[in-house]
């Protein structure tokens, strides 16, 4: 903090707001710089970085626009933008093939609201029910759990990330006479595993008496969502989904969108719960948040707006092909590396620390990973790959070969 406010540009007493004058242009011009000086390095987390939204800042960037309350009530005045995110909403749902009569969604703040907006639905509509999530799943799901007083079974995930069925079924037999509520993921944090939801229905359907199964899937739900793989159509199983804006679609700000099945919001006795019509907001109380950033919505309805299935499809596919070039790359240097084929993700053997103090990957003990976002060049993968070569020089690279372990698991 101290180094952003008194860095390079002279800042006195930036830090001690009310005490010293302050030069503001300056401390905001110094934010940009560094964060876009470390732009080239920063490679380890998925926001792509190729779409410009600059568009929507120019012309809303002025007032507050406040999607307070249910997306299909509007609240008093003007200045709220739920039309986009109706249609942002709306698109997300088709693109998924969920069944128009049998929906229910928002613009969130991020993943971990879509997680909590679906889970709370899922708990209350099932509040006897075990928690079933793989130890791969975002660090978000254990929280949820301790918010919404729900008991999580963890289910082991395999080296790859992907979560072990056979382990998920003899949990769930276990418990016959609970439901399960299970969450799988899209896109697991570190290894980009996409569990299979089929699997799950299945054991879903053979242990439980009852349940709900949601998907996370916050990086991978547009780009599968899009190659048709990941849909929510009635014979899916599938109760409800959260996606990152800020991942695939690059906004410049944490959003992202859940989308639950009307019927999985049903409480027990065959009520639906639309929350309490709130007089003065003149909207309906049904999401986490009561005030919600309608600029956000703007900007994930602009993306889509620009580009189409076809220009995002485009997008996926390129992101692909880099991350193919980058386990190229980095097996001819000898140096382990893998991806799933699917994934923008590629995961490696964590390099030596010179290396990752001039990248920003993401790292966990031997296993570090790199993502292809869209907006990521080629220029900044040869660049990685010839600094990770040069710190290993001394090292023939046949010694460095199956230096392992690099798949990734959690217990
Ligand atoms: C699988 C998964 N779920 C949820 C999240 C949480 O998203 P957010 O940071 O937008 O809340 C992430 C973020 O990296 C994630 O990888």
């Amino acid at each position: 903090m101290t180094d952003i406010l008194t860095g390079a540009v002279p800042l006195a007493g930036a830090a001690d707001l009310g005490r010293d004058p302050v030069d503001v242009p300056a401390v905001l011009r110094r934010l940009a710089e560094r964060a876009d000086a470390g732009a080239h390095t920063s490679i380890g987390f998925p926001g792509a970085v190729d779409l410009d939204h600059s568009a929507v800042l120019a012309h809303l960037g002025r007032r507050l626009w406040n999607n307070i309350g249910d997306p299909a009530t509007d609240p008093g005045g003007a200045a709220h933008t739920k039309a986009l995110e109706r249609a942002v909403v709306a698109w997300v749902a088709e693109t998924l093939a969920m069944p128009a009569d049998d929906r229910w969604g928002y613009v969130t703040s991020g993943g971990t609201e879509g997680n909590l907006a679906a889970l709370h639905a899922a708990h209350r509509r099932w509040p006897n029910a075990r928690v079933y999530f793989s130890s791969a799943a975002h660090y978000s799901i254990r929280k949820i759990l301790g918010i919404i007083g729900a008991r999580g079974i963890v289910v082991h995930a395999r080296p790859d990330g992907e979560m072990d069925y056979t382990h998920l079924a003899a949990q769930i037999r276990r418990r016959p006479t609970r439901p399960a509520i299970v969450v799988a993921t899209a896109g697991t944090t570190m290894t980009e595993a996409v569990d299979d939801t089929a699997r799950i229905r299945d054991i879903l359907t053979a242990h439980s008496p009852g349940g709900h199964l949601h998907v996370d899937a916050a990086l991978s739900g547009i780009p599968l969502a899009l190659d048709g793989r990941l849909h929510l159509d009635a014979g899916s199983g599938i109760d409800s989904i959260a996606i990152s804006g800020h991942k695939f679609f690059g906004v410049p700000s944490p959003c992202g969108v859940v989308l639950i099945r009307e019927h999985a919001r049903e409480i027990g006795d065959g009520r639906r719960t639309h929350g309490r019509h709130i007089a003065y907001t003149a909207t309906r109380d049904t999401t986490i948040s009561g005030s919600r950033c309608g600029l956000a919505a703007a900007m994930l309805w602009h993306a889509i707006a620009t580009h189409g299935r076809e220009g995002h499809r485009w997008r996926v596919s390129e992101a692909r092909r880099l991350a193919a070039y980058t386990v190229e790359r980095l097996t001819a240097i000898g140096w382990p590396a893998w991806r799933h084929p699917h994934a923008f993700t590629v995961v490696f053997a964590t390099p030596p620390g010179q290396v990752r103090e001039k990248w920003l990957l993401a790292t966990d003990g031997p296993v570090s990973h790199l993502v292809c976002m869209p907006g990521v060049t080629r220029g900044q993968i040869d660049a990685f790959v010839t600094d990770l070569a040069a710190a290993t020089e001394p090292e023939p690279p046949s010694a460095r070969v199956n230096r392992g372990p690099f798949l990734y698991t959690r217990r």
